[in-house]
């Protein structure tokens, strides 16, 4: 008998394929599933004693759960690979994000919004000065290791666009929580408008100490 059109599946499975990690990605997540429903089911009926058969179901059970595992940490290991790599631990900004103004005026009603949210979500860790001094600062740790909350209160931060500002509160970076799903985006673009209030203005640092 001919084996029938090999070539031709071959062929239309190379077509458009997705990156090679992702497949592995994809086969790894699988087999983690496929992991928890395989050891969330009960054993097979009637199986209370230990004999032949169960022992045997036990090892594949065993095998499947080590294959589990270990695929889950190479998965988190190659993101957490890919989230290091570029700019060491620097905390970038897409270029797009980077580039959205501010839509709303900054007044005096959208300033009290951003102080009050502010000192509702922030001020535990950035302290209630922006200088990162917040009671819970001291014991924020990323991977283990332990980090402290930018300083918001230094002219420095006026090198940061308003969007990259909206960007961070809102997709956050571990320890800090991403606020997108907390607070809409007016009430991120208000806590902007704030936080912006916290650093003098590199170039009018001058006129800002005369001006209380
Ligand atoms: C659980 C503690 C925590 C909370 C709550 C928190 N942050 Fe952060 N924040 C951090 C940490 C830690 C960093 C440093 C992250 C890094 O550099 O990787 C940071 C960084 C930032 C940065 C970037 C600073 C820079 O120099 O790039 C901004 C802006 C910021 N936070 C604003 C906010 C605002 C606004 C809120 C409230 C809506 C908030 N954070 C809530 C811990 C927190």
């Amino acid at each position: 008998m001919p084996v029938a059109h090999r070539e031709d599946e071959g062929a239309a499975r190379r077509v458009g394929l997705p990156g090679r990690k992702w497949v592995i990605a994809l086969i790894l997540t699988i087999l983690t599933l496929l992991n928890i429903v395989w050891s969330t089911y009960p054993p097979r009926s009637g199986s209370t004693q230990p004999d032949k058969e169960s022992d045997e179901s036990m090892k594949t059970r065993n095998s499947v759960t080590i294959a589990g595992v270990l695929g889950a940490a190479l998965v988190i290991a190659g993101a957490l690979a890919q989230d290091t790599k570029p700019g060491g631990d620097e905390w970038v900004t897409p270029a797009r994000a980077a580039r959205k103004q501010n839509p709303i005026p900054a007044d005096s009603a959208k300033m009290a919004k951003g102080k009050e949210l502010y000192e509702m979500a922030c001020f535990a860790c950035h302290g209630l000065a922006g200088k990162g001094d917040g009671s819970a600062a001291a014991s924020l740790e990323r991977n283990g290791a332990p980090i402290r909350p930018g300083n918001l209160s230094e002219p420095k931060l006026w090198e940061q666009s308003d969007g990259t500002l909206f960007w961070k509160i809102s997709e956050g970076r571990t320890p800090m929580p991403a606020f997108q799903e907390s607070f809409s985006e007016e009430d991120r673009w208000a806590i902007v408008i704030y936080v912006r209030s916290l650093a003098p203005k590199p170039t009018l640092n001058a006129q800002a100490k005369g001006n209380p």
